[in-house]
């Protein structure tokens, strides 16, 4: 086994500025800001609205920041993964573009799908690479432009989603921090709950497609609900266990943020007071892949040296899991 453990040396983020608030949807669809509040947690969400961009933009912003916070220049990343569902194109894969933007020279860089576990699988992705002693320095990007893929006219998923992108910088370490463990599961079935209908190789885009509006999100609200609580909770409470880990060893739970409800339900099934649970849903919804260093970003601050995190996901695909990392360092 290798001594060496990959771990999170520093976090930076990007949103769009423009703000998609409930009481702006309400004007848009038949809803109202007292159910998108009370169902999902979720009050405003950032859109990236600039004509021509896409998520390499947001993605390269994030990327960027993240090497001028680490104080390291961009020939010295020798890996970039991005997890999206919403490439800039179908190809190239939006990492080689977003390290075209930044400048990343001297490194290999490809993307990875897996929805909304997209971040957790990258990580773990990313960690064996450091594991092996060739990769000193690998970022991971989580990047979605969600608006892109949302038909602002369907009330059950346009005020769910926003826009944004958040890096994560992955080195060795020779203490026994970072990421320690994982477990991942994948069902392909579930595709019958949440996929997007056209625009790949089963039914290309044509004139039909579009008047169906089938290049958008489409969602089974509850039956992927009633899941991703059963399926969130045993792989964090499965993890805990197998590495004799109590509700009192963890300092945050860090999970997906597609709905407070969710949320708390798993938190509840893993006996964590609310506290314990990293929650950004209700300025920002569901941001895809961005949702889990987004939050890890925005608690930097409160994390310390040795504290026990655990990342958990569920998402198209379906695609689920968990990790368990221990924090590398104190934030100045
Ligand atoms: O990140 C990927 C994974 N995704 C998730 O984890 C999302 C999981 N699902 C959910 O978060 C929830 O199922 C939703 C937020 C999508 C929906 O909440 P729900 O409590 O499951 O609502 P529902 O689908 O059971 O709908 C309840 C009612 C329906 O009306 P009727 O049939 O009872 O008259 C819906 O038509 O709420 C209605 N509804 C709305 N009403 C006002 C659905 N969307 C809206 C809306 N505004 N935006």
């Amino acid at each position: 086994m290798s001594r060496i453990k990959a771990t999170i040396t520093a976090l930076e983020s990007h949103l769009p500025d423009y703000i998609l608030t409930n009481s702006e949807l309400e004007k848009m669809v038949e809803t109202t800001e007292e159910w998108i509040s009370t169902r999902t947690g979720i009050k405003k969400r950032h859109i990236l609205r600039e004509e021509g961009k896409g998520t390499s933009d947001m993605g390269a912003k994030a990327v960027k920041g993240l090497l001028e916070k680490r104080g390291i220049g961009p020939d010295e990343v020798d890996l970039l993964i991005c997890c999206t569902v919403t490439p800039d194109m179908k190809f190239p894969a939006t990492a080689n573009i977003i390290s075209d933007k930044v400048g990343i020279k001297k490194a290999f860089s490809y993307d990875i799908n897996a929805a909304c576990s997209g971040f957790i699988y990258s990580l773990v992705t990313a960690s064996k690479f450091i594991e092996s002693g060739e990769y000193k320095k690998v970022v991971v990007v989580g990047a979605d432009k969600m608006s892109s893929i949302i038909d602002y006219t369907d009330r059950q998923t346009c005020v769910l989603f926003g826009d944004a992108a958040s890096a994560a910088l992955l080195e060795p370490t020779e203490e026994n921090l970072g990421i320690m463990d994982h477990i991942f599961q994948s069902d392909g079935f579930g595709r019958i709950h949440l996929h997007m209908k056209a625009g790949g190789s089963v039914k290309p885009p044509s004139y039909e497609t579009i008047d169906a509006r089938e290049h958008y999100v489409y969602q089974e609200g509850q039956a992927v609900f009633k899941l991703a609580v059963a399926n969130m909770a045993d792989v964090s409470v499965e993890i805990m266990k197998k590495n004799n880990l109590d509700s009192d060893d963890i300092s945050f739970l860090v999970p997906h943020q597609a709905n407070m409800r969710i949320i708390e339900a798993v938190g509840k099934r893993m006996g964590l007071d609310k506290k314990q649970i990293m929650i950004n849903i209700h300025r920002y919804g569901n941001t895809t892949n961005a949702t889990i260093p987004l939050c890890l970003w925005e608690y930097e601050n409160q994390l310390k040296k040795g504290d026990n995190v655990i990342l958990t996901a569920f998402g198209g695909g379906f695609t689920w899991g968990a990790v368990w990392m221990k924090w590398s360092y104190d934030s100045k």
